[in-house]
């Protein structure tokens, strides 16, 4: 094989890599960044040490207490590098209509000549001084026919330690390449290239950052950031923009397509044994690793809730006319503030040792700690910017132990209540999909959409109050349809045409589709505090969730669904009062003018392609409203 030398540049390609076009690739993409050094990554658990010991060496992670936390780290960021960044972030397509107006496009030459191709173009030298990390990855169990492949170019350790933990990473991904094997390029940089004898800091990065899709080549290119979905571009930027693409496209072969959401998947089994597969839709931050790992609240004794996934899910019709969802991921890159052993006791069990922490605060014996951990902070500790931190130096100054968006990151194999099916290449076959945003008005707790197309009406126009998983302003509300404003990679009144279409289809052939849900567990009161206790009360709502798919729970017809009354939910073990009830289910008629305003202005933004369908629907909402 041609194994092609760059002045020097040894490549390193590994004697059993067959794939030409990869190695050309990665000649390329080493010339181009000019790389001091390349090595292909075999997901080894030596190579994550050696790499985790290098990571210490530089001062990017320490490491931690290991008789309170074994075998973990903890990572601090830049200061400015923390969140993903939405404004940063672009899908060019060759139109931009194919973009449509919730993405930011630039012309594909435009921005290649920027990143790639241009006399100064960021790429070039950008790896100047660092290691290239050739990281092979499978999204999804290693072979399955739902599964597909990336390969991710990067010049930061701590990405490839993260990459090896959140995905199915190194040798066996490059076992199913094979010599001609289709792969998804990805190429990272935290674009800090280092000048001969320049000592590198903690944590790389640059001002300038461009997280960048060509759709039409499936390609990523990132560049600036070293944190979260900016850098692992298996995440976001594969398993959500470029696959959102590759599922639309694949109606050409097969009529149908398939999804890629933004989706936690998990089972829920009865006393009575039978069980049942929910996707859930939630934006960044509001509960989705939470809700996945749920611990049936007392009163529910003989109930289980077991995770398949808790962010991501890849959907497709099987031969039985069903919906069939696998966890494209390996592993949790989870919000750590807020988690206890109450809010989430199997994550905290998760995240007992194994585990990567970034951003979080450091206790005085070499452990973590965030808000919300533990009723009582510790008297003292050193904060996610290194600096000392007491309970008092946060009342006087606001500030934080552990940054709001900060993170653990865990192999999925941790959780105790890990699904046994959760890496069958089959998937599992989904029996209801939730929507539900942040919301501390308007919508109520859980409603049933009368069919399908209402469903899709529901999550398209999904509101949600902005946390700090992305950077720009906290608590406004933004609609966020199906959870994607951020993720869907292509326009988004042509994927709400495809979830349309896809539902038909299914509907067209005798099958019985899912049924669709709205959920709001943030419903605030007069006093500004939560009123629906949630975490694992949230098991209620799921209880007449599944008794519904079985037609087996009452409610009542309304506006735009059917809700549960008071009565039609259980309430062993918990103090809930028909007050408090009526103050998480109620419709308001003004509130709900204003609601149908906002979804007439997102209809007018996405006007170009929104299916007829979709303003039909409003219509009826209205009218009904008007009656009210
Ligand atoms: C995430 C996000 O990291 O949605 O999952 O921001
Ligand atoms: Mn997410």
């Amino acid at each position: 094989m041609n194994r092609p030398s760059l002045e020097g540049l040894r490549l390193n390609v590994p004697a059993d890599v067959q794939h030409q076009r990869l190695v050309d690739w990665v000649a390329e993409v080493a010339a181009l960044t000019e790389a001091a050094a390349v090595h292909w990554c075999d997901g080894s658990a030596e190579e994550y040490d050696r790499l985790c010991a290098q990571l210490l060496a530089a001062g990017t992670m320490m490491k931690l207490n290991p008789e309170l936390r074994p075998n973990s780290y903890l990572a601090r960021s830049d200061a400015a590098d923390v969140a993903r960044v939405e404004d940063r972030t672009f899908i060019c397509s060759a139109n931009q209509e194919d973009a449509g107006p919730t993405n930011n496009w630039m012309a594909p030459a435009e921005m290649r000549a920027l990143l790639q191709t241009g006399e100064t173009a960021l790429f070039r030298g950008a790896m100047k001084g660092r290691t290239m990390y050739v990281v092979p990855f499978s999204m999804g169990p290693l072979g399955s026919h739902i599964a597909h492949i990336g390969v991710e170019l990067t010049d930061s350790a701590y990405v490839a330690v993260s990459m090896r933990t959140m995905t199915r990473m190194g040798k066996g991904a490059l076992d199913v390449l094979g010599a001609d094997g289709h792969f998804v390029p990805c190429v990272h940089t935290v674009g800090a290239p280092l000048a001969d004898g320049q000592k590198d800091v903690p944590w790389p990065c640059s001002t300038t950052k461009y997280i960048v899709h060509y759709p039409e080549t499936s390609e990523i290119w990132s560049y600036g950031s070293g944190y979260g979905g900016n850098a692992l571009l298996g995440k976001k930027c594969f398993a959500l923009r470029i696959a959102s693409n590759m599922g639309r496209d694949a109606v050409k072969n097969d009529g149908k397509g398939w999804l890629a959401e933004h989706m936690l998947i998990l089972g829920v089994t009865s006393p009575a044994g039978k069980q049942y597969h929910v996707a859930a839709a939630f934006p960044s931050a509001c509960g989705k690793t939470n809700f996945s790992m749920l611990v049936p609240p007392a009163g529910y004794e003989g109930w289980k809730v077991t995770t398949i996934g808790d962010d991501i899910a890849w959907i497709k019709p099987h031969d039985d006319g069903r919906l069939y969802a696998i966890n494209p991921e390996a592993g949790y890159f989870g919000v750590a503030p807020g988690t206890n052993v109450h809010t989430n006791p199997n994550c905290m069990d998760s995240v007992r040792t194994d585990t990567v922490f970034t951003n979080v605060g450091l206790t005085d014996d070499g452990d973590v700690w965030w808000e919300g951990m533990t009723e009582v902070p510790p008297p003292h500790l050193i904060d996610w910017q290194g600096k000392d931190w007491t309970p008092a130096i946060a009342k006087e100054t606001g500030a934080k132990a552990a940054h709001p968006n900060s993170r653990f990151t865990v192999a999925a194999s941790y959780n105790p209540a890990l699904d046994s099916e959760w890496d069958n290449p089959a998937g599992v076959p989904i029996d209801a999909f939730l929507f539900g945003g942040r919301r501390s008005t308007t919508v109520p707790l859980v409603t049933q959409a009368r069919n399908w197309n209402e469903g899709v009406y529901m999550a398209a126009t999904m509101g949600s109050e902005t946390t700090a998983a992305i950077t720009g302003q906290i608590g406004v509300v933004r609609r966020d349809p199906f959870a994607m404003i951020a993720f869907c990679g292509y326009n988004m009144a042509d994927y709400f045409q495809h979830w349309l279409d896809l539902g038909g289809k299914l509907a067209g052939e005798g099958a019985k589709l899912p049924g669709i849900f709205c959920v709001n567990w943030f419903r605030k009161g007069a006093d500004g505090q939560f009123v629906w206790p949630g975490y694992g009360d949230n098991m209620r709502v799921l209880e007449w969730i599944v008794n519904r798919v079985e037609g087996q729970a009452a409610g009542e017809d309304h506006l735009f669904g059917v809700s549960p009354r008071y009565d039609d939910l259980r309430w062993d073990g918990l103090d809930f009062t028909r007050e408090q009830y009526t103050s998480v289910a109620s419709l308001d008629k003004a509130d709900w003018q204003k609601e149908l305003a906002l979804h007439g202005e997102l209809f007018k933004t996405l006007a170009h392609h929104l299916p007829a369908e979709l303003p039909a629907i409003k219509a009826q909402i209205e009218a009904r409203l008007e009656k009210a």
